[in-house]
C-alpha cells in the first residue's frame, strides 16, 4: 500500500482493504498505525489506581506524569470496583481458597462458591439454574454454538454484539438479523421461517440494554411474538444487570418478564466490575451447555476469589437497592444538563450516547476531554458507521452532583471547541 499510516486522514479502516502480499507486510503496516494511537493516549491509557469515579491515569503531558479525572468511560456503573465491602469478602475467599482453580469446572475448578453464585444468579433472572463462563464473550460463543444445529435458525437484533456474531460463525446453524428494535421486521422474519422455510426451533436473540445506543428492547412485544411462533427468546442482558429494574436485576424485571426468558446471558465485566460471565435458564438446558459448549467444558474455571466479588457484588445489590436509583437519578441530571447546553440526547439507562458529526476527530476531541479532566470513550467505526460515531458517556452512581456540574462545563466547554452543538 502506498498510503502513510500515520497521517492525519488514515483510519483504521484502511486496514481492511485487501492487498497485503505477506503477513509480515500487513503486521508491520498496522503497527505504527496503533502505536501512535497508543503513545497519543487514544488507546491503553494507564490507570494508576483502583476503577472509580474518580481515577487517576498516567499522562505525561501532565504535571507529576499524571492526571485525575472523572471516569464517564467504565462499565462499573454501581462503583463496585473498589467497595470495601466486596474488597473485604475477595480478600478473604483469596485466602481460603488461593488465587485460582487450577482446572476447569467439571474436572476440578469448582467450589462451594462456584455453586453459590450460579444458585443466586438463577434466583436473580427467574431461572432454574445457571453455570459459569470465563467471560460474557465465552458464554455467548459457548451457548450459541452449542445448542443449536444445522435445522435450527437464530433470528437477531441487527446490534447485537460481536460475541454473538461470533458465536454465530462457530455454529452450524442458520443466522437472520432483525432492523433493531422492528417488531414489524422481527414478526416478517418469523413468519418466513416459521411458514416459509420450516425450520425446527428458532430462537430470538435480543440485548437488554444496547451498549452503543443505550436503548433497550420492547421485551412484552418480543415475548409475545416469540410466543405467537413457537420460537425460544433468548437476551443478553450483559449491561442491562445491576443497571435495570428498581432492583437492579435487569430487563426482565425492569418488564415484569422475570422467569419468562429462555437463556439469559450474564457478564460480570460491567456492573460487578471483575471479569467472567454465566448462562441462565433450564435445568436441562444448563446441564447441556456443562457438557456441550466448548468455552465451558474446555477452560479453566473463573478463580474463586473473582466468584467471591460476584457475590459479594450481589449482596451489595440486596442490601442497597438505592444505589441503583442514585445511578438513575445521576443520568437523568445529566441528560438535563446537556439538553440545556443544546444537545440531542436521550437518557435510557446508564449509557448516554452524543453523536459527533464526522468532521469532528474522535480522537482529538476524546484527548481534549482527558486533558481538562474528563474520561470520555469515543465510538468511531467499525463499532459504529462513521457518520454514527458518538461518544459513549458511561454513568456511575457514585458521582456527587458536584462532579456532574464539573463534567458538564467541561463537555459544554470542550463540545464548543469544536463547533458542537452545530
Ligand atoms: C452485550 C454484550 N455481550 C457480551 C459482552 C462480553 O462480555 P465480557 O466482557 O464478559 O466478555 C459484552 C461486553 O462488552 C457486551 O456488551
Amino acid at each position: 500500500m502506498s498510503v502513510d499510516p500515520i497521517a492525519e486522514d488514515f483510519s483504521v479502516e484502511d486496514f481492511l482493504k485487501p492487498g497485503w502480499e505477506t503477513l509480515e507486510a500487513k503486521l508491520s503496516f498496522f503497527s505504527p498505525y496503533f502505536r501512535k494511537l497508543r503513545a497519543e493516549g487514544a488507546l491503553m491509557r494507564e490507570a494508576q489506581g483502583p476503577a472509580a469515579a474518580h481515577m487517576r491515569y498516567a499522562d505525561p503531558d501532565a504535571a507529576g506524569g499524571a492526571r485525575d479525572v472523572l471516569m464517564f468511560g467504565s462499565n462499573n456503573y454501581l462503583g463496585l470496583a473498589n467497595e470495601p465491602e466486596l474488597i473485604e469478602k475477595t480478600v478473604a475467599a483469596l485466602r481460603e481458597f488461593g488465587v485460582g482453580c487450577g482446572g476447569p469446572p467439571l474436572l476440578n475448578g469448582y467450589t462451594r462458591l462456584h455453586r453459590e453464585l450460579e444458585e443466586r444468579l438463577a434466583r436473580l433472572k427467574g431461572a432454574e439454574d445457571a453455570l459459569l463462563y470465563s467471560s460474557g464473550y465465552a458464554a455467548n460463543v459457548g451457548w450459541l454454538a452449542a445448542l443449536l444445529s444445522r435445522k435450527d435458525v437464530l433470528l437477531y437484533d441487527s446490534l447485537s454484539h460481536a460475541s454473538l456474531h461470533d458465536g454465530i460463525k462457530m455454529g452450524s446453524f442458520k443466522a437472520t438479523p432483525f432492523a433493531h428494535n422492528n417488531m414489524q421486521d422481527l414478526r416478517k422474519r418469523l413468519m418466513e421461517v416459521r411458514y416459509e422455510a420450516p425450520y425446527a426451533n428458532v430462537i430470538v436473540a435480543v440485548e437488554g440494554l444496547y451498549s452503543m445506543h443505550g436503548d433497550t428492547p420492547p421485551l412484552r412485544e418480543v415475548r409475545q411474538l416469540c410466543d405467537k411462533f413457537g420460537a425460544l427468546l433468548a437476551v443478553d442482558d450483559a449491561h442491562g444487570t445491576g443497571v435495570l429494574g428498581a432492583l437492579g436485576h435487569g430487563i426482565q424485571e425492569a418488564c415484569e418478564l422475570s422467569g419468562r426468558v429462555d437463556v439469559t446471558l450474564g457478564t460480570f465485566s460491567k456492573v460487578f466490575a471483575v471479569a467472567g460471565g454465566f448462562v441462565a435458564g433450564s435445568n436441562e438446558l444448563v446441564d447441556f451447555l456443562r457438557f456441550y459448549s466448548r468455552s465451558y467444558m474446555f477452560s479453566a474455571s473463573i478463580p474463586t476469589p473473582t466468584v467471591a466479588s460476584v457475590l459479594a457484588g450481589l449482596d451489595f445489590l440486596e442490601a442497597h437497592p438505592e444505589r441503583v436509583q442514585q445511578l438513575r437519578e445521576n443520568v437523568d441530571y445529566l441528560v438535563a444538563g446537556l439538553r440545556a447546553a443544546g444537545f440531542d440526547v436521550e437518557g435510557q439507562s446508564a449509557i448516554v450516547p452524543l453523536g459527533v458529526p464526522e468532521r469532528v476527530s474522535m480522537q482529538k476531541l476524546v484527548w481534549r476531554l482527558h486533558q481538562e479532566g474528563v474520561f470520555v470513550n469515543g465510538i468511531t467505526f467499525p463499532a459504529v458507521p462513521k457518520s454514527k460515531q458518538r461518544l459513549r458517556i458511561s454513568m456511575m452512581a457514585t458521582f456527587t452532583r458536584a462532579d456532574l456540574d464539573r463534567a458538564l462545563e467541561v463537555m459544554a466547554r470542550v463540545l464548543a471547541e469544536f463547533g458542537l452543538p452545530e
